[in-house]
Formats: structure tokens, sequence, C-alpha cells
């Protein structure tokens, strides 16, 4: 049987929200946006794997700083719902006091992970401390969190690509999509 390509597997979409191009601009921008912002420190940037792959590798490449970068794996998702369970394997004898750090997630949903995650930063008293997400979803949160650099608004809909996942398919598409949910099997 033939393997299926990237381009076949956009076939899976119902459409596409936001392309390729669109995505690079708005990272440029964002990208910008921080190096202004940070001019002059080392940033340690906090990295939510596997979902911000791709985001933070085309955001960090384009912010002129020197760059700590830190990954954590969280995960809270099973399908295309929110567990309310938030795991995060968090390394042993992390510090960030006195640093400027910045915490980074594809998106922004129910606002568990950031909340969570975001606290837990806070508690180790950093110099500064900001969050990032390519995308947030509009709709009431479960928690409140603030989100100070946000790629793009999005309606609440589930979507996959340029890192995000259904049961950890279609993070490599280049775009970002609404899944067609029968063909996502
Ligand atoms: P929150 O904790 O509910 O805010 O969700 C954040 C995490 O859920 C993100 O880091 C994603 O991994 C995952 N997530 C939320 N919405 C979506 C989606 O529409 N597609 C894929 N993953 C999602
Ligand atoms: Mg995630």
């Amino acid at each position: 049987m033939k393997k299926k390509t990237v381009s076949g597997v956009i076939k899976d979409l119902q459409r596409i929200l936001i392309d390729e191009k669109a995505i690079e601009k708005r990272i440029r921008e964002m990208a910008a946006e921080i190096s202004a912002e940070c001019t002059g420190k080392v940033v340690t940037v906090v990295a939510l794997m596997d979902g911000s792959l791709f985001f933070v590798a085309d955001l960090l490449r384009r912010i002129d700083l020197p760059i700590k970068l830190v990954t954590l794996c969280a995960s809270s998702y099973h399908g295309t719902k929110s567990t309310g369970k938030l795991t995060v394997n968090w390394p042993a004898n992390i510090s960030f006091k006195d640093e400027t750090v910045l915490l980074l997630d594809d998106i922004l949903d129910t606002g568990l992970t950031l909340s969570e995650i975001r606290a837990h930063i806070e508690s180790h008293q950093p110099a500064w401390l900001r969050c990032g997400v390519l995308l947030s979803k509009r709709r009431e949160r479960a928690r409140e969190v603030t989100s100070e650099y946000i790629g793009f608004e999005i309606e609440d809909e589930f979507v996959v690509g340029y890192g995000m996942d259904y049961n950890g398919r279609f993070r490599n598409l280049p775009c970002i999509g609404v899944l067609q949910l029968d063909s996502a099997d």
C-alpha cells in the first residue's frame, strides 16, 4: 500500500484555519516583540512538549537574544477533550530564581496547563515571567491565566497540525486545521 504523504494527511482536515505563511508571519512579529522586551537579558524558555515543538523551534530561531531552553512534557488531553488532570515531568533541582523566564505552549484552552505551570515557576521567584501561546481559544477558562503573547485567537474548536495532535497524530501538518473526525482513526 502507498504511504500517506503530508499532503495526503491534509485531506483529513475539514478545513485549514491558519496556513503556513500566516503562521510564519505572526511568529516573526511575536519574536520581534519578545526580542525588544527582553533586550540585554538571557532568557530561560520553558517549552511544553510535545505540542509546542514546531512553534518553539520557529520562534526561538527568530529571537535575537541568548536563550536557555528547558523542555517539559505536560499532558492533560485524551482525544479531543481535556481530562482535567495535568501530568508534568519536572526535572529534579530545577530553579528559576532571578531568571528571565518565558513559558511557551501551543494552545490555551481550559487554562489548566498554563496556570499550574506558571504558578509553579512563580514560586521559584523569577525576576520576570511571561507566557506565550501560538493559539488562544475564545472560551470560558476553568482556570484564569494570563498569556502576554498570543499568536492567534481562535473559536472553541479542536485543531491539529503545526505540533498539535489528535491522539498522537497530525503534528507534522505544516498548517493548522480543523479535523474531519470520521477520517481521523
Ligand atoms: P489547557 O490545559 O486545557 O489550557 O490545554 C492546553 C493543552 O491541551 C495544550 O497544551 C494542548 O496540548 C492541548 N489542547 C488543547 N486544545 C487543543 C486542540 O484543539 N488541539 C490539540 N491539542 C489541544
Ligand atoms: Mg500541550
